[in-house]
């Protein structure tokens, strides 16, 4: 078992839910690494002997991004869309089907090539952990390929052949369904720890209730996880779904009634994950995260990468919005990017640094958190490289650079 100390940390950021921020913040603090986990975190005069040291010269640790919703493995290309809306066009999901025909048409090395680039790029901005979900492909043959491919890189893949029904089902909504929660769920799972779908009645595209209740409960009977792409475009039954059904997160909550807050508050087992990119991109009102974290709601912030909504790696941008669009304080915004997005995804061993969790790492090239909302656009974050060398299968990082 090999050890490295990280030294040299001038704000160590662990989001262990302690203070008044939640933060946990430790200055010129010290943490060894052992096997991918951490193994001892103090005051840097008394960091114990390792083999390895990594001085961080008085940068800021905080723990690597947990990026809990994205869409990253598709081919083609949609700016003239964005560019669309850009001038008024509203979006309403059509655009999925564009980028579903040039998924299906790209080679397996395309789509891995493409998905690899996407989580490089995640990486170089300081996420370690990536949820990355299927619903570019929609034949049984196409979403399995997805999710076997998104498989090399993640264990937190997600089924959504419930994304939206394709042009050749158009006539035939309850033949696709039966599909979706038949031979292609049967094909999906083995590669699939989650399944998604968008409930959406806003979107002529997207499903409704009853449609949304079948897809989840074929998927639980299968053993997976629940999600939900839940009240995006207006108010809808996604979030009273999720609540209702346990899904570890309802996606978007932008637009959300009385009743909405309530059952979130109530139920602790579901998280409401914002993607305030997506509104950024789409010319939207944000969501209102006072009234969620007053109401006492676990938020999450996550990016939603994907070529329609939002097209962008970045958490730290983010983190930015989430500060100056939301109103959300950086440490609010913060917290709710890594543990936040960790309870999203019901991984208690990622998204915040105490002993025993994974070791995955972000250095800030600034001397606070602040700097992350701070200064928007520049790339103060970079995932760390320590402690990932272990070979067991529970020490590999979750995002593999
Ligand atoms: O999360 N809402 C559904 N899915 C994506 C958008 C996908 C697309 O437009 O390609 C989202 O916003
Ligand atoms: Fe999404």
């Amino acid at each position: 078992m090999s050890s490295t100390a990280v030294i040299g940390i001038r704000e160590l950021v662990t989001c262990d839910g302690t203070g008044r921020d939640l933060l946990g913040i430790r200055s010129d603090a010290a943490l060894v690494v052992e096997d991918s986990r951490i193994a001892w975190i103090g005051a840097l005069p008394e960091t114990p002997a390792a083999d390895t040291m990594i001085d961080v010269a008085g940068r800021v640790i905080i723990p690597g991004f947990v990026d809990s919703h994205s869409h990253l493995v598709f081919a083609g290309d949609r700016g003239s869309e964005f560019a669309a809306r850009m001038t008024g066009q509203p979006y309403d999901g059509g655009g999925i089907g564009v980028t579903v025909a040039a998924t299906r048409a790209a080679t397996d090395e395309e789509l891995t090539r493409l998905l690899a680039g996407r989580i490089a790029e995640m990486r170089a901005l300081g996420t370690t952990t990536v949820e990355i979900k299927s619903g570019y492909g929609l034949t049984v043959a196409d979403e399995v390929r997805a999710l076997r491919i998104a498989r090399k890189f993640t264990i937190e893949t997600t089924f959504l052949g419930a994304h939206v029904v394709p042009a050749e089902y158009a006539d035939d909504r309850a033949a696709y369904l039966d599909l979706v929660t038949g031979p292609m769920l049967q094909q999906a799972a083995p590669y699939a720890r989650w399944i998604d779908v968008f409930c959406e009645p806003h979107s002529p595209h997207a499903f409704d209730a009853d449609e949304a209740r079948q897809v989840l409960q074929a998927g639980a009977e299968r053993g997976l996880g629940l999600r939900v792409h839940g009240n995006q475009l207006g108010p809808g039954p996604g979030v009273q779904l999720a609540v209702e059904l346990g899904a570890a997160s309802v996606d978007h909550c932008t637009y959300l009634a009385d009743a909405d807050v309530d059952a979130l508050a109530a139920a602790d087992a579901t998280v409401a994950t914002l993607l305030p990119g997506v509104e950024f991109c789409t010319r939207s009102p944000y969501p209102d995260a006072h009234r969620l974290l007053a109401a006492g709601v676990s938020i999450a912030l996550a990016t939603d990468c994907n070529p329609g909504t939002c097209y962008s790696s970045s958490i730290p941008w983010v983190i930015s919005l989430a500060v100056r669009e939301m109103g959300l304080t950086p440490a609010q915004a913060i917290f709710a990017a890594t543990a936040g997005s960790a309870k999203a995804l019901r991984r208690p061993d990622i998204g915040r640094l105490v002993l025993g969790s994974r070791a995955d790492l972000t250095v800030l090239d600034a001397p606070s958190y602040l700097h992350l909302a701070y200064r928007p656009g520049v790339p103060i974050a970079r995932a760390l490289n320590v402690g990932f060398t272990g070979q067991q299968a529970n020490a590999r990082p979750s995002v593999l650079s």
